[in-house]
C-alpha cells in the first residue's frame, strides 16, 4: 500500500509560516516530501526558518517568500514567485491571522475590526481564489486554514477574533461546497491556546499554566510542533475523504457537544 501521507512531488504555499505553527507545518511538510513557500511580512525571519528547516531534512524543499497577507497585491505577487519557484500549487496553508484589540467588542475601533476581519477572514478567500485554477487544472487539491477554539465561544476580552475565526469556518464550508466537485478539499484547524509569541500574553503567567495543568485533558498548553501532523494529514491523501471540517487541536480543552 501506498504512503498515504506522502507528499513528493507537491507544492504547499503557506502565509504566517516564518515562526510558531506555521513554521511547525512547514517543517513538517518538507520532511514528508513536500516543496514549500513560505510567507510572512518580514524577509529575514523568513529566510532564517527556510534554512532552519532545510538544514533539518537535508534539502532544499522550502523557500521564503516575503508577503503582507492583507495586502491583495502581494497576495498575487506572492503566487506569482511561487509558480516561477515552484509550478503549481497543490496544497494552501493560510495561517496568518491577527488580534489587534483586547477589550469589549462594544469599544473596537472600525479599523481595528476591519483589518481583523481582512487578514484573517478575506484574506484567506483572495489567496483561495488564486489558488484555485492550478488545483482545478491538477484535478483537486487541499487548502487549510488556521481558525481557533475562540470561534466556539464568545469572548468580553477577544470577541471579534473569535468572530473572524467563525467567520473563516464559514469560508472554509463554503470553498468545500464550491470547490468540492472540481476535487478541492478546504478544512479549518482549530488550535487551543499555543505556547507562540501571537498568545504570549495570554499563556506566559503562573495562572494559566495552573489552569491547563488542572483543566486540559491532555495536562499541557499547546506546543508549534502539534500542528505538524494535522497539516501533513489534511494536506495528504491521508484525508482524501475531508472536507468542510474544523478541526479542533486543544489537548481536549473544547470537546464536541
Ligand atoms: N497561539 C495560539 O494560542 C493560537 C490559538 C488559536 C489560533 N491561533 C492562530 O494561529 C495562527 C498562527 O499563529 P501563531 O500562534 O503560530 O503565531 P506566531 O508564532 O506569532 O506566528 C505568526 C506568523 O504570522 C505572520 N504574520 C502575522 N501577520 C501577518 C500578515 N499580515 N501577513 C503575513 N504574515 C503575517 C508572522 O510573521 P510576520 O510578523 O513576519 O508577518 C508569523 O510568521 C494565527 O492565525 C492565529 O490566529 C493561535
Amino acid at each position: 500500500m501506498k504512503n498515504l501521507f506522502d507528499l513528493t512531488g507537491k507544492v504547499a504555499l503557506m502565509t504566517g509560516a516564518s515562526k510558531g505553527m506555521g513554521k511547525s507545518m512547514a517543517h513538517a511538510l518538507a520532511a514528508h516530501g513536500a516543496q514549500v513557500v513560505i510567507s510572512s511580512r518580514k524577509q529575514d525571519q523568513l529566510d532564517a526558518a527556510a534554512q532552519e528547516i532545510n538544514d533539518a531534512v537535508g534539502a532544499t524543499r522550502v523557500h521564503a517568500v516575503a508577503a503582507n497577507a492583507g495586502r491583495p497585491e502581494d497576495q498575487q505577487a506572492l503566487v506569482d514567485k511561487t509558480h516561477a519557484l515552484l509550478g503549481p500549487v497543490d496544497i494552501l496553508v493560510g495561517n496568518a491571522g491577527v488580534n489587534i484589540f483586547y477589550g469589549p467588542i462594544s469599544e473596537i475601533p472600525d479599523g481595528a475590526y476591519e483589518k481583523t476581519m481582512q487578514v484573517n477572514v478575506q484574506a484567506n478567500l483572495w489567496l483561495a481564489r488564486l489558488v484555485a485554477p492550478d488545483m482545478i487544472a491538477r484535478g483537486g487539491g487541499s487548502m487549510m486554514f488556521t481558525s481557533s477554539i475562540g470561534a466556539f465561544h464568545p469572548s468580553e476580552t477577544l470577541g471579534v477574533y473569535g468572530m473572524s475565526k467563525l467567520a473563516l469556518i464559514g469560508l472554509v464550508r463554503n470553498l468545500a461546497q464550491e470547490y468540492g466537485p472540481r476535487g478541492i478539499r478546504a478544512n479549518a484547524i482549530c488550535p487551543g491556546l499555543v505556547r507562540t509569541d501571537f498568545a504570549k500574553a495570554l499563556w506566559d503567567n503562573p495562572e494559566a499554566e495552573a489552569r491547563a495543568n488542572s483543566q486540559i485533558p491532555l495536562r499541557r498548553l499547546g506546543e508549534p510542533d502539534d500542528f505538524g501532523g494535522a497539516a501533513v494529514f489534511l494536506g495528504s491523501d491521508a484525508s482524501s475523504y475531508v472536507t468542510g471540517q474544523a478541526l479542533t487541536i486543544c489537548g481536549g480543552s473544547n470537546m464536541w457537544a
